[in-house]
């Protein structure tokens, strides 16, 4: 028999309450149900975010592989020694690695071991770490400024990035030091080598450390398809921050650091921030499970593909317009309100408050090409002649 959901249940177990009101721009009672405690009913895959999607069977497998008796605590286990040496086959050498809970753990932590409380970092304007991380850079590196850097389509602009570092050199401007580029871009969009290596030779002339923002790495190496080390160390990069929850793990980031002696004492600053799990096997396994057969790649392949899909379906339609190219696993749209509200009445979930407004529509590693039908289709629909009043069609 079908149970129904406590509203705090709800709440409390799929996301917070203010989060997803910002999220939806709906008053709580008009949300879509999606009474996720109840096994009996089937939730429906959602495009508002890569987080949104469970656990991958790679990843459950080697969770479950080493939820076996006992083992060391604190990092000292088998499954985190061969989950690092898997990262360093990865990337063909010998990083040193660490893993925290998070991407906003593991972009703070990783800033603030490259820099002093008196140095800037220069980010997009739009970066995760300057919009999405409430202070938390600027607060694990005691109060190092965040400078920002305009560019086209979520990526830095070489030359504004020059002109920030240049701007001055006295004593009383906080002395640039770190770059940090975000791959795949909050917009979708990814760097290409090109682009990644002469940021990497302007940084080196420049002075600066070149940290990435790898929550969608492994889209980024679908797409471009790369070896990672063309993209990281080779392009320059010190830090990498690669993201696992993503690309369908249940949580955890790894801090990569290609440059060893800026890893100096780590382990302090994340025992320090309370990253240091316990348990420290369980953030590990999940990361062998992905790494042994290339399910990372797959996965985050088919979560590119499948934005592919949905762009080719949607991107004709009248009165919508794509506002970025689509090169990772999001298609970002400019809808009517209406279009909005109707694809909320029907039951779909996406964000609409992302990078520089409009709406993203996000895949991952389980979206089918059902979903992506079934919500093309519903798009279709909601921008149709007749279903919007006509002051909300879009000109242009
Ligand atoms: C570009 C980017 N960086 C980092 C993160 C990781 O953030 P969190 O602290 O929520 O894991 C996200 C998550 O949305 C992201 O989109």
């Amino acid at each position: 028999m079908a149970r129904s959901i406590a509203p705090h249940a709800f709440q409390l177990h799929y996301f917070p309450a203010a989060y997803t009101k910002a999220a939806m721009g709906l008053p709580r009672a008009r949300r879509p149900s999606m009474q996720i405690m109840n096994p009996d009913i089937k939730v429906r895959r959602q495009f508002a975010s890569d987080n949104y999607a469970g656990i991958c069977p790679e990843a459950w497998e080697a969770l479950a592989a080493a939820n076996r008796s006992h083992a060391r605590s604190y990092g000292d286990d088998p499954w985190t020694e061969q989950a690092s040496d898997r990262i360093r086959d990865l990337f063909e050498t010998q990083c040193e690695v660490f893993f925290v809970f998070n991407g906003t753990a593991a972009n703070s932590l990783a800033l603030a071991s490259l820099c002093h409380s008196y140095h800037s970092i220069l980010c997009h304007d739009i970066a995760h770490v300057e919009t999405d991380e409430c202070g938390a850079p600027e607060f694990f590196s005691n109060g190092t400024k965040v400078l920002l850097v305009p560019g086209p389509d979520g990526k830095l602009e070489l030359a504004a990035l020059e002109r920030m570092v240049r701007r001055r050199s006295d004593i009383h401007y906080p002395k640039p030091k770190v770059v940090s580029i975000t791959q795949a871009t909050e917009l979708g969009t990814v760097y290409s080598v090109d682009e990644l290596r002469a940021i990497g030779d302007r940084a080196r002339a420049l002075g600066l450390r070149v940290h990435m923002d790898g929550a969608r790495f492994t889209n980024a190496v679908a797409e471009l398809g790369v070896a990672p080390k063309t993209i990281s160390w080779q392009a320059g990069i010190d830090v990498l921050c690669l993201g696992g929850t993503k690309n369908g793990m249940p949580l955890g980031e790894a801090v990569v650091f290609f440059n060893p002696e800026m890893a100096a004492e780590f382990d302090y600053r994340c025992k320090q921030a309370g990253q240091l799990a316990s348990k420290m096997r369980f953030l590990a396994a999940p990361w062998i499970g992905m790494l042994e057969n290339g399910a990372w790649l797959r996965h985050a392949g088919h979560a590119n593909r499948m934005a592919a899909r949905l762009h080719e379906k949607i991107r004709a339609l009248p009165g919508l317009q794509v506002l970025f190219p689509r090169q990772a696993n999001s298609v970002f749209v400019q809808l009517p309100p209406a279009a909005i509200e109707s694809m909320h009445a029907r039951g779909w979930l996406f964000y609409t408050f992302i990078g520089q407004g409009g709406c993203r529509f996000m895949c991952s590693w389980d979206t089918t090409e059902q979903d992506v039908d079934d919500f093309a289709a519903d798009l279709a629909q909601s921008l149709a002649p007749g279903a919007l009043p006509s002051g909300d069609r879009l000109t242009g």
